[in-house]
């Protein structure tokens, strides 16, 4: 038996991850620094300071400490100004509907971010009661691929790893799954998470018999 579902929230339950790439690329023009959509695949579900780290290896520049915190600040700001826009049509098409379904059929649900933005977006979908559980950036200190994160979720839904699956749109998320026993969906092209149990290009081609089989 299936006992939960742990999302990842940006690129899973709103498209979210298109604001986080708007935001990186509006500090990164404004900086002088080369950004584009092939490294920002690179950003997906990794840290803010991570996602610096590799703009600016890709620049091959090394700025100070208090230039690095002044452009996450700046990034971040712009991110917080896109979320202003989400209201409650703003999940991915089929998703709140998958989760009301498990939910009915008694399984847990919770989500599980590394943005330290992820309750301003549940606050704006109006997406509190669809999960038991919420851990997101602020949650644990070790960043997917690291399955910390996912572990504390299933800890505080008390559950085992081995009878919960995880959903993601990020390369890290899905190894950071593996990482953790957990079953994964992977949601997007083969090259990314590909190594996933399951794999979707879009949220609502998602099939529940498939998840639901994933341990028997
Ligand atoms: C992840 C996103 O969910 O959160 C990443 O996929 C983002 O792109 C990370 O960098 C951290 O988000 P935030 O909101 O704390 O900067
Ligand atoms: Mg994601």
């Amino acid at each position: 038996m299936i006992e939960a579902c742990i999302f990842d929230l940006d690129g899973v339950i709103t498209d979210t991850a298109e604001y986080h790439y708007q935001g990186w690329k509006r500090m990164a023009d404004e900086a002088g620094l080369k950004f584009n959509r092939e490294i920002n695949e690179q950003l997906r579900g990794v840290s803010r300071r991570q996602s610096l780290n590799i703009i600016l290896q890709y620049n091959k520049r090394e700025l100070a400490e208090k230039k690095i915190e002044e452009l996450m600040k700046k990034k971040n700001d712009y991110y917080k100004q896109s979320l202003e826009s989400i209201t409650e049509k703003d999940y991915l098409p089929g998703i709140k509907a998958f989760i009301l379904n498990i939910r009915k059929k008694g399984i847990k649900t919770a989500i599980a971010s590394a943005s330290k933005n992820a309750e301003k977006v549940i606050q704006n979908l109006n997406a509190k009661e669809l999960f038991d559980v919420i851990a997101d950036g602020y949650s644990v200190k070790k960043t997917k691929p690291a399955p910390d994160l996912f572990l504390f979720a299933a800890e505080r839904l008390n559950v085992n790893p081995s009878e919960s699956v995880v959903f993601e749109d990020a390369q890290v998320g899905i190894e950071a799954a593996l990482n953790g026993g957990f079953f994964s969906v992977g949601i997007g092209p083969d090259e990314r998470v590909g190594q996933a149990h399951l794999r979707y290009d879009r949220t609502e081609d998602i099939q529940l018999e498939d998840v639901l089989a994933l341990n028997r």
